[in-house]
């Protein structure tokens, strides 16, 4: 077995739509790394697209597991209440943003807990519209596809698209188009918001706004706090939920459980998946008590939602971030990689933005103009990175951004080889290749 023979025989089995953003086949991983069917071995700062972040195989979630899955493997809930069920609410009512009493529900991913803030917004305001913004990511079914902002490769060809939904733009400071900076480029967002709403669809329609506080696929852009600041004020006003999609940013990945936490701010429901239980499928709703309650019994479900061996992954990991101090690493890491490579910017012009909350962290790449998005360099920085050793992921609207999810847990000296691999693979590629401007 190879990369090679797994690669040919997956051209005649897999659908070509799933596609792989690394040729290789993995066959181990534990901690910080991956090793391949080659026998070659990866430090993993992709973590499964944010998903493992204690690292592979953590033992206490795979102890955790495997006790469970040795008492009972599947209940569903909607048949009985499984106490793991219970607790995962309580432990996620009590880490959810804010101080009000929280319920919580939940499904098993991404998409789904998005879904399913949709509609308990719609049930609980008796309204249909729902704002989402440019540069979205909200997954990748039919609603969430609707909500998701970036057309290619995600929603071309699958149309029609869910009703009701509305775009606005995305506080995207680095390119805004009103040749603003920090609090003034974020309130410039903020009127256009409420202009859009006035002028396009009332104020009295709209249910929610959907928002991620760090875009992901958008290209790891953090919301600018005046912004979210002002979205909870204007939403109140208007009688409006803030739903906050923390699929990607949530679980400690900023250094905070959930990005917002950053702004001290109560969003009225929050979306939760990936990180939440290491790797096994969970998703989950955890929304104010009050607006949770208006959604009658039976409304809501799902066969495996919450199933228990992925509600004791969570419960462990839950434990694991608390215990092993993981919100401070998550800071801590962070600071340091955009110390690094904010001094690399500095020789490095095509480095255009430098940016991100936490141990989430995105470098953007530009023309020499300095500013068109430059994509085949990001390509080429993936691809030097993996022949380096280290695995990375490209991400952003234009497809020109390099993200960094590093385990939250990885020693120092493997934040000092990724450092390293990926500062000696920007040089090279920035070097060698001449600008497309
Ligand atoms: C912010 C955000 N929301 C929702 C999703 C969808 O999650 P899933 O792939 O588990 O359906 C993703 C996935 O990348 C995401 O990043």
């Amino acid at each position: 077995m190879s990369n090679r023979s797994i690669a040919a025989r997956r051209a005649s089995a897999v659908a070509r739509a799933a596609a792989s953003v690394h040729p290789i086949s993995p066959v181990k991983a534990s901690g910080s790394y991956v090793w391949d069917a080659d026998g070659a071995r990866y430090l993993d700062w992709t973590v499964g697209i944010a998903v493992m972040n204690l690292g592979h195989s953590h033992p206490r979630v795979l102890d955790a597991v495997r006790r469970q899955a040795e008492t009972f493997q599947h209940l569903c809930f909607a048949v009985g209440m499984h106490e793991s069920y219970v607790q995962v609410a309580e432990r996620l009512g009590q880490i959810a943003p804010g101080p009000s009493p929280k319920r919580t529900f939940l499904v098993n991913s991404g998409a789904e807990a998005v879904e399913n803030t949709v509609k308990i917004a719609r049930v609980a305001t008796g309204r249909q519209g729902i704002v989402a913004f440019t540069h979205a990511f909200h997954g990748r079914t039919q609603l969430a596809l609707s909500l998701t902002g970036k057309a290619d490769p995600y929603k071309a060809g699958f149309a029609p698209r869910a009703g009701e939904i509305y775009r606005a733009a995305y506080p995207y400071l680095y390119r805004n188009p009103f040749g603003l900076e920090g609090e003034a480029a974020a309130e410039a967002y903020l009127a256009q918001l409420q202009d859009l709403v006035k002028t396009t669809i009332g104020e009295s329609e709209v249910a929610a706004f959907v928002l991620e506080p760090v875009a992901g696929e958008g290209g790891f852009i953090p919301a600018p706090g005046t912004f979210l600041r002002g979205l909870r004020t204007y939403a109140d006003r208007i009688g409006a939920l803030w739903i906050d999609d923390e699929v990607q940013a949530g679980m400690g990945r900023t250094g905070r459980w959930w990005a917002v936490d950053h702004h001290d701010l109560e969003p009225d429901l929050v979306a939760s998946a990936k990180a939440l239980a290491s790797g096994f499928p969970l998703g989950a709703v955890v929304g104010r008590a009050e607006v949770m309650d208006k959604v009658e019994p039976a409304m809501l479900g799902s066969t495996f939602g919450g199933n228990p061996t992925a509600c004791a992954a969570a419960l462990a990991t839950m434990d694991v971030i608390e215990e092993e101090g993981l919100l401070e690493r998550a800071g801590v890491i962070g600071q340091k990689i955009r110390v690094h490579f904010e001094a690399l910017q500095a020789r490095q012009p095509r480095l255009g933005d430098v940016r991100g909350l936490g141990a989430m962290v995105g470098l953007e790449f530009v023309a020499d103009d300095g500013r068109s998005p430059d994509p085949a360099t990001v390509q080429r920085l993936v691809t030097t990175c993996r022949e380096g050793g280290l695995l990375v992921l490209p991400t952003g609207t234009y497809g020109n951004v390099i993200r960094l999810l590093p385990p939250l847990n990885l020693r120092d000296a493997e934040l000092e080889e990724g450092l390293s691999t990926l500062t000696a693979a920007i040089e090279s590629v920035l070097e060698a290749v001449p600008t497309p401007a």
